[in-house]
Parts: C-alpha cells; sequence; structure tokens
C-alpha cells in the first residue's frame, strides 16, 4: 500500500530527542519549547508563538483568547475541519457559514460581506489544501467593520499570500504540525501573534490559567502545553522549511505532468495572482460527467494499493451541529460538490517519484473508459 501519508524525519530530529532524552528534559519546561516557538515566529513575522499539544488546541486557545460573548458571530468557511466550528461553538458563540470558491477551495471576500451582521465579531480564515485565501478583501472587510481575523494557516507552512508568510494576517494565527503537515511535531500546534496581551492570554489559557498564587484559579484554562520532545522534532523539521516546500511544490507539480492526460479528474490549480500552490496535499476532484463519485474512486484504488483521504466534509451537513439547531435549511452547493467528488492521493513528504508513477497509473486505470 501506498500511504496517504509519510513524514521525512531523516535529519536532526534523532539527535534532538537524544538531548531531551539524555538531559532529562521531556515535559513542556524542557528548552525546545521556547526555540521552536522564537523559531517558528521568526520564519512567519510574528511577534509571539505559544505552542500547544496540537492544531484543533490552537484553534481553541485562539478563540477563547478573544474574549468573545455567548451568541457573538464569527465568519468562517463551511469546507474545513470540525476543529473551527468546534472552537467557536465551545465558547457559546455561532459559526455562521460561507461557501467556498469552486476553483481554489477556499472561501471567497464577495460571500463574507452578505454574512457580517451587527452580533459579527470575527473572521475565521483557513487556507485549504495548498492555495491561501485572498486575503486583502478580507483584511478591507474587517477593517470596515471592526472584525477580528483569526488565521487557521494549518496547512500552509512556507506558502505566501502576496509574497508574505500566511499566519501574518490574523491577529490570532493557528499552525498544526501533525505529521503530514510541512513541519511536524508527531501532534501539535501553536498561536501566532504581534499582540503582547494576546500572546501572554494565549499562554496563560493553554497552562490551566495558573496565576502567581499556585492553585488558585480566575478562570479555567486547557492544558494545552506542548512537551520538549515534540518541540525537539519541530526545531529539527523547521531547520528544512525552506527544503520541504521545494520538494512538496515539485511533487505537485510532477503529479499534474503525470495526470494531465486523464479524463474526469480536475486537478489543482498551480498558481492564483497572489500565490504558487504548495500542494500541502494533491487533491483531485470527478468531474460531473463521472458517474462514481469520491468513494468509489477511492475504493478503487485501494484494491490497487493506494491510500487516499477524502475531502473535508461540511460543516453544514455535520449531525452534531444539526442536533444543535445549528445550519438549518443551509445550503453550500460548492462545499457539498467537492466533499462528494473530492479525494486526495498520497502526498507525503517521504513519497517518492516511482510512487508518484504508480499512483498515477492507478488514477488512470480507475478512470479509464470514463
Ligand atoms: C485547516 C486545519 N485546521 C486545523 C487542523 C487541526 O489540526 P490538528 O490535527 O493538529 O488538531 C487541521 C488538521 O489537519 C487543518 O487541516
Amino acid at each position: 500500500m501506498i500511504p496517504v501519508n509519510e513524514p521525512l524525519l531523516d535529519g536532526n530530529e534523532k539527535r534532538y530527542l537524544g538531548e531531551c532524552i539524555d538531559t532529562g528534559w521531556i515535559s513542556s519546561e524542557g528548552p525546545f519549547v521556547g526555540r521552536f516557538e522564537e523559531g517558528l515566529a521568526a520564519a512567519v513575522g510574528r511577534r509571539f508563538g505559544i505552542a500547544v499539544c496540537n492544531g484543533s488546541a490552537a484553534l481553541e486557545t485562539a478563540v477563547a483568547a478573544l474574549d468573545l460573548q455567548p451568541g457573538d458571530e464569527v465568519i468562517m468557511p463551511t469546507f474545513t475541519i470540525v476543529s473551527c466550528a468546534a472552537a467557536i461553538v465551545r465558547r457559546g458563540c455561532v459559526p455562521v457559514l460561507v461557501d467556498c470558491d469552486p476553483v481554489t477551495w477556499n472561501m471567497a471576500g464577495e460571500r463574507i460581506e452578505t454574512r457580517i451582521t451587527p452580533r459579527t465579531r470575527a473572521i475565521m480564515v483557513v487556507h485549504i489544501y495548498g492555495l491561501p485565501v485572498d486575503m486583502a478583501p478580507v483584511l478591507a472587510l474587517a477593517e470596515q467593520y471592526g472584525l477580528k481575523i483569526i488565521e487557521d494557516a494549518a496547512e500552509m507552512h512556507g506558502q505566501t499570500y502576496q509574497g508574505r508568510p500566511c499566519g501574518i494576517f490574523g491577529d490570532l494565527s493557528v499552525f498544526s504540525f501533525y505529521p503530514n503537515k510541512h513541519v511536524t511535531t508527531g501532534e501539535g500546534g501553536m498561536v501566532l501573534t504581534d499582540d503582547p496581551a494576546l500572546a501572554e492570554r494565549c499562554r496563560s489559557l493553554r497552562n490551566l490559567c495558573f496565576q502567581k498564587k499556585r492553585f488558585v484559579h480566575e478562570e479555567l484554562g486547557f492544558n494545552f502545553r506542548m512537551t520538549n520532545l515534540q518541540a525537539a522534532l519541530g526545531v529539527a523539521q523547521l531547520e528544512r522549511l525552506g527544503e520541504f516546500v521545494v520538494r512538496k511544490r515539485r511533487m505537485g507539480e510532477r503529479y499534474s505532468q503525470l495526470l494531465a492526460d486523464v479524463q474526469g479528474v480536475e486537478l489543482p490549480l498551480a498558481r492564483t495572482s497572489y500565490a504558487e500552490n504548495i500542494y500541502w496535499v494533491y487533491g483531485v476532484v470527478l468531474a460531473d460527467v463521472v458517474p462514481f463519485d469520491a468513494a468509489e474512486a477511492m475504493r478503487r484504488l485501494a484494491e490497487l494499493g493506494i491510500g487516499t483521504r477524502p475531502f473535508f466534509w461540511p460543516m453544514h451537513e455535520q449531525p452534531v451541529f444539526r442536533r444543535m439547531g445549528l445550519f438549518n435549511n443551509e445550503r453550500y452547493p460548492v462545499a457539498e460538490r467537492l466533499a462528494r467528488r473530492g479525494f486526495y492521493l498520497p502526498s507525503g513528504m517521504a513519497l517518492t517519484e516511482s510512487q508518484m508513477v504508480e499512483v498515477a497509473a492507478a488514477v488512470k486505470k480507475v478512470m479509464g473508459g470514463v
């Protein structure tokens, strides 16, 4: 089976992990945590990094740090991971959804403005699969209406928007370091900000809101701390971010070459006017003429030994939110189509040329006769 993801851990990972074990620093108190925070903050051009235990925890921390009130609304894409909406709902706030663009798969600025109400407090932008959200209209709306921006750059390590690093645009921005990310710590995440007060608040929230008088709490926080072991991996991975970006871009371009003449599959866009695709994952969408859906294509590819993953399932179609009375009768046709017709091919950092050739041959076989 060609796995859908396999990380590359052949830099300084073992050495730095060895240092943790040799020195006994394995908890969140160890020195790699600060090094990793400073390293990513510097790479993205932010003042502060607050490392946490995963990207979902980073979103929870970021939303909690904004001190939103119950009933406040946060605009976000329907086509994303559940962590985004969960972080909003858990604070008693209301996620207000927008559909995505059929070509970039990202939320579109012109759809956002129609969703702004007097209760809107923030926009959560989520960069999807390799291309960033077109940030200029979002930044203009945030300025015009006095809204905060939470930027979910979980998938966007090393990507830029108009030459500026993704992760620089949010009042609070978040990254994930799950093993399918360009930089991995096994499990891990980070919140980035330039605001010292927000940074301090995130640090407090991640550490149970401990105060000066130990074990006395004015507020409930979380234990979202990242360990020194995770951060040691992160420091080693971050050293190679530039190389990883080049590697992934080459992979994306190679897949696009290999699949160029396959009928019935829409391939990811190589570039927009504001960014080159970073191909976090190599997603494909079955054209409407194809008589089977993504689930069937994935089943057939699995039979040929190819690992795949489905696209996100939209937030407005999640049973958990429907049961809460959210998103009643809301329809977002672009996201619904992507969820049913999109999936991604093996895209891990360790993927080889011969594996890509094998994957492309399998896709051709599955699509043959369409
Ligand atoms: C856009 C986006 N946000 C958040 C997350 C959550 O990150 P984690 O899996 O580290 O909790 C992911 C995970 O892949 C993601 O793709």
